[in-house]
């Protein structure tokens, strides 16, 4: 028995925020933006859209997708770094009500931008233990809740999102998820941090006047181990698994900044027509932005049942995390 991806689903909000209407916010340009990142325009949900309403929608196209019954659906796990509740009830039982799915076990993760491989590596180990069958993973993010729009450094950079995949069990190796490597290095976890509202700073008029319910993020030195890690990371599952990059259908890295992924590209030799790109349109989506990645590519055409796709993430904490995935989906 092998874990398979069956199906994708994604969502963009329709608000969208341009580099137009961020040089009225802050001290910036549109060039500048591009130049440095690569980001065009981000999407930002509505007053009345949660986390969850942006997952919810994902999540219905997936199980569309899959051919199943949602009632069949035995686990569910979100990824996000913007939970509609800070500690309770997890977005995933949100998600979980709104979807009317019941007898389901169902809770969050957080490993930031890398939530969704992180995330994809759990539902590996439950459908390969025998334990599920059909696991909902949602990696979704208001994260204009939690962006400074006084901040230049991050504000430009993020954007809200869903994407959702459903993992089930297959007996066919050329519709598997081959291999996961994730890992993660604490003692980076200052250089990208929402520092307020936790236990440490609980909120508080003083937590919220200092403004540390906001991402802070020292952009430079989280971009250059970014891209070493990115880099390290694709070597690694290459090597171990005895592939090369040629054998690769589609790589699909996480979408924080254009110089990060071609610099990563370039490196490995990626060739640009097999490089899936997003960054432009919705900018860093965090948990959500690989899922939305892979969604964007199916819906193009791109990504055919048994195409192999490789997937690479970096994010707070430090999180990183690489995949070799076989679309296992019609
Ligand atoms: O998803 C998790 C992982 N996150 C990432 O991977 C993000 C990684 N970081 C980045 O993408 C980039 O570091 C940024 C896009 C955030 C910044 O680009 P950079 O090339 O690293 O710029 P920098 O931080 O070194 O700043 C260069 C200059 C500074 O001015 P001075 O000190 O040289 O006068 C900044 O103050 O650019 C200035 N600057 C801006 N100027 C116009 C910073 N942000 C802006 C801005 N508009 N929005």
């Amino acid at each position: 028995m092998y874990a398979s991806l069956k199906s994708i689903g994604g969502y963009a909000p329709k608000n969208i925020l341009s580099n137009a209407d961020l040089e009225k916010m802050v001290d910036t340009t549109d060039e500048w933006i591009e130049k440095r990142t690569g980001i065009k325009e981000r999407r930002i949900a509505s007053k009345d859209e949660d986390t969850s309403d942006l997952g919810v929608k994902a999540a219905l196209l997936a199980i569309e997708r899959a051919g199943i019954d949602k009632d069949e659906i035995d686990l569910i796990i979100c990824a996000t770094l913007s939970p509609d509740y800070l500690c309770m009830p997890s977005t995933a039982c949100v998600i979980a009500g709104k979807l009317d799915i019941q007898n389901v076990m169902a809770f969050d993760i957080s490993a930031a931008c890398s939530g969704f491989v992180y995330m994809l590596s759990m539902a590996k180990a439950f459908i390969e233990s025998g334990a599920k069958k059909n696991i909902l993973l949602i990696g979704a993010e208001k994260i204009s809740s939690v962006v400074d729009y006084t901040d230049r450094g991050t504000c430009i950079l993020f954007g809200d999102g869903a994407g959702a995949a459903i993992i089930g069990v297959t007996e066919d190796k050329n519709e598997a998820i081959i291999d996961i490597h994730a890992s993660a290095d604490g003692r980076y976890g200052d250089l990208l941090i929402t520092p307020g509202c936790g236990s440490k700073y609980p909120c508080s008029q003083e937590t919220l006047d200092k403004k540390l319910n906001f991402i802070k993020m020292s952009g430079n030195d989280v971009y250059k181990i970014a891209v070493k890690t990115l880099t390290s990371d694709v070597i690694d599952i290459l090597e171990s698994n005895n592939l090369s990059v040629s054998q690769i259908d589609h790589f699909i890295p996480h979408q924080a900044n254009f110089r990060i992924i071609e610099a990563v590209r370039a490196k490995l030799d990626f060739p640009v027509e097999k490089t899936v790109l997003t960054v432009a349109k919705y900018g860093n989506t965090s948990a959500a932005s690989i899922p939305m990645a892979i969604n964007d590519a199916y819906e193009e055409g791109r990504i055919k049942k048994g195409d192999l796709m490789l997937l690479d993430t970096f994010g707070g904490g430090f999180t990183w995390a690489s995949a070799l995935v076989r679309f296992g989906g019609n």
